[in-house]
């Protein structure tokens, strides 16, 4: 059996698959051939960056196909289940990375690192005295309110690093599956002082009073648009480390343009690389290119994850 790792795989991971037989290329294939030559592999492993479309699918004899992180959106889930193909991916093995990212633009924003990283190459001997006085006025996490919207694998990290920081967190999350979930961690963190919010309490307490609000909710919805935007706090900081599409990027490049909101740390874009540079070129934002998963220990663990997953697919 042949798979192709179009993204690259773990050397961890790829070693599985070998000692079980498996023939690994990881050679990238461009986007625009891989339908022509998608016919010589069983297996196609991809990150984000390969779209495993309908036509590759449909020219292809895979057996399977896996995603070596959480979302499924590059991969036509719809030809893939009409033809019988399964989909593998490891939605558990980069939550705590993800998690720690928030934080990291968190942290940036609390004490304007993005801001003097920025400046300080160029106009670091000039104007030390000026970027001293605007960087100073720094906070700290602690006794702020952490409002996360979805509290899945991630959210709840991100929950968990809050708790630690001595933060007040308040979540929400519209599933009941997750609200079990709140309850055992709010009986868990209730000597912390961890909120939350229940089942069918509004969404609009959390953007209404939180210090930051981190999104956690799958890409497929815009759940951030001008009319949640509007009910922050002008000092609010929004963290979007979840999708591009699940926070309205106009809408965010408006508001903060407008001092509607103080802050955001964006690691994610509705395009990818970003059409528009717009976010890009604002003052008040920290940005990463994409990157939440992009941890070694993280990667070690998807590899591993999912070349166990395709092992005991496929013998
Ligand atoms: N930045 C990165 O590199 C990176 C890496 C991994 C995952 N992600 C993204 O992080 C997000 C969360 O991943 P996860 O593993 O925690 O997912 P998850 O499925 O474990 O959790 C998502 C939660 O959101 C809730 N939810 C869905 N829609 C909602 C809505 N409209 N309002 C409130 N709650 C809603 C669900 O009930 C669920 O509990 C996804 O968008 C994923 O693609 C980003």
């Amino acid at each position: 059996m042949k798979i192709l790792a179009n993204d690259g795989i773990d050397a961890a991971g790829k070693s599985i698959l070998m000692e079980a037989g498996f023939d690994v290329v990881t050679d990238k294939i461009p986007q625009e051939e891989l339908e022509s030559r998608i016919t010589d592999f069983d297996v196609i492993i991809v990150r984000s960056a390969t779209k495993v479309t309908e036509k590759i699918i449909r020219a292809s004899n895979l057996k399977l196909i896996a995603r070596a992180g959480v979302g499924l959106d590059n991969i036509d889930l719809r030809t893939a289940g009409e033809l019988g193909i399964p989909v593998v991916n490891t939605p558990n093995a980069s939550s705590r990375s993800v998690a720690e990212l928030v934080f990291a633009h968190a942290f940036s924003i609390a004490r304007m690192l993005f801001l003097t990283n920025r400046i300080m190459p160029d106009f670091g001997k000039e104007q030390f005295k000026e970027l001293k006085n605007t960087a100073s006025a720094g906070f700290e996490l602690t006794g702020k309110r952490m409002g996360i919207i979805g509290f899945g694998r991630i959210g709840q990290e991100v929950a968990k690093i809050a708790v630690g920081l001595g933060m007040e967190v308040l979540v929400y999350d519209y599933k009941s599956r997750s609200f079990d979930i709140i309850v055992e961690l709010h009986e868990m963190y209730r000597q912390h002082n961890f909120k939350v919010t229940l089942k069918g309490q509004p969404l609009d307490v959390v953007l209404k009073t939180s210090d930051f609000i981190s999104i956690h909710t799958p890409g497929s919805e815009e759940v951030i648009g001008e009319l949640e935007l509007s009910m922050m706090k002008k000092s609010a900081i929004l963290l979007n480390c979840a999708r591009g599409g699940v926070v309205n990027e106009k809408a965010l490049n408006q508001a903060i343009s407008d001092n509607k909101i103080a802050f955001a740390g964006v690691d994610v874009f509705e395009n990818e690389p970003p059409v528009n540079d717009t976010l890009l070129k604002l003052k008040n934002t920290s940005l990463s290119p994409h990157i939440g998963a992009s941890t070694a220990e993280a990667q070690l663990r998807v590899g591993i994850e999912l070349a166990e997953r395709i092992v005991a697919h496929l013998k």
